[in-house]
């Protein structure tokens, strides 16, 4: 998209293949194949803002790159984003940072519930919401997203009964991956209240917050948070800028005591250390970065819009949601009739499309796919050609069987 005004050019091929790209180059493990279009993990294919990469070309010329400090000016860049970006004020100690926000559920886990006890996640969710708590020797309660006039909504009838299966903390995605659902304040206070009533700890995760489309607005639940509230957030310039391999997150825990718990576990795992590269890509997107995302999110709404129109027109067998944030979209394919497997095997080996499977998600995302809209447009209708194709002959392979 050139007219932006500032010459960032969203269109513009940028070859990934060979360098090391999880989203490239690892298509023949994760599918079978190098012959996919990858529409899969959650990077996007276009270059990082500009001061990022320059505050990277100048720190690489210093040639020594020893163990480093978290100087005091990072943790000011993202105090200031997130005063001037979403009107929450974060004091200087309430933020701890650690290497992802993944990490990070693990030790929440590992901190704050016992080996048996239970943490609720809602699915269809993010993978590792599952995998924190299960590789942590945790207990998952699942809190399934209702379809509700046509959106998903939290089940907070349902959540209250969960809080009493012996739930110590609740996982919020916020907004969430998969289903692109950006939390309204009123639905996040209806969730207060009953954290409140079962003294759940939450842990946000807000990795996405600031991928937020128009008509829509972030609400970080910290912000909305009374002293007793129990709330933690991990927050990350890693989506917003398109910088995740650079591995460094934070976390925003106002209480000193729970503070201290976290740390004990990061310590317990000599996970401290400092990336000189991440450091100055961390602290330069937050202070940079501003006019690059206020392009991009344009750009990224145009795709989701591109998408939905594209499959009801030519694919209405693919039923896909608004999203309300985030780039990724959750795609309905229960109406082709095929189970978990096929669906898998269908979007590889037909429509030449690598996409996450709804059901890693959960039971939940059973019948649904994730599609990644981070890429060029041309990209995305390449892709969506090769689905409308795969899909009429599935069709017409089904009739042609139904008539004989
Ligand atoms: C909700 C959510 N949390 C965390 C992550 C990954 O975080 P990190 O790479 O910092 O571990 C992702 C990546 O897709 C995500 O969608």
């Amino acid at each position: 998209m050139r007219g932006n005004g500032l010459g960032i050019d969203f269109d513009q091929l940028i070859t990934r293949e060979h360098t090391e790209s999880v989203k490239f180059d690892a298509r023949k493990s994760v599918f079978g194949t190098d012959q996919v279009i990858p529409l899969w993990v959650a990077d996007m294919d276009f270059a990082a803002p500009q001061a990022v990469t320059r505050a990277l070309e100048e720190r690489a010329r210093h040639p020594v790159y020893g163990y480093s400090l978290f100087p005091e000016s990072l943790y000011q860049s993202m105090i200031d984003w997130f005063a001037s970006r979403h009107g929450w004020h974060i004091e200087r100690d309430w933020i701890l940072l650690a290497p992802g926000v993944v990490p990070s559920l693990h030790a929440a886990a590992m901190a704050f519930a016992a080996e048996g006890e239970g943490i609720i996640i809602q699915p269809p969710v993010y993978p590792p919401f599952f995998s924190s708590v299960q590789k942590t020797g945790r207990r998952v309660i699942e809190n399934p997203l209702q379809w509700v006039d046509g959106e998903y909504r939290m089940d907070l009838e349902h959540l209250a009964a969960c809080a009493q299966q012996g739930a110590r903390m609740l996982v919020l995605c916020s907004p969430h991956n998969p289903v692109g659902r950006v939390w309204r304040r009123e639905e996040l206070e209806g969730l207060l209240e009953i954290t409140r009533q079962h003294d759940l700890l939450v842990v946000s995760d807000d990795i996405h917050c600031d991928l937020v489309f128009d008509g829509h607005r972030q609400q970080m639940l910290a912000s909305m948070a009374t002293r007793e509230d129990r709330i933690i957030t991990a927050l990350a310039p890693s989506k917003t800028f398109n910088i995740p391999g650079m591995g460094l997150s934070a976390l925003v825990i106002a209480d000193a005591g729970q503070r201290q718990a976290i740390k004990r576990v990061f310590d317990s795992l000599h996970m401290q250390q400092a990336n000189p590269f991440s450091i100055v890509a961390f602290e330069a997107a937050y202070r940079h970065g501003g006019p690059w995302l206020d392009a991009l999110l344009p750009y990224l709404q145009s795709n989701m819009q591109f998408v939905r129109q594209y499959l009801q027109q030519h694919v209405p067998q693919i039923r896909c949601a608004q999203a309300q944030g985030t780039y990724l979209l959750w795609l309905d394919c229960r109406a082709l009739g095929m189970t978990d497997g096929q669906l898998k095997a269908f979007f590889i080996q037909k429509a030449g499309v690598g996409l996450n499977p709804g059901i890693s998600f959960g039971a939940a995302g059973s019948g649904y796919m994730r599609i990644n809209i981070g890429t060029r447009r041309a990209l995305l209708q390449q892709a969506l050609e090769q689905i409308r194709d795969a899909v009429q002959a599935h069709v017409a392979t089904a009739l042609g069987r139904e008539s004989r």
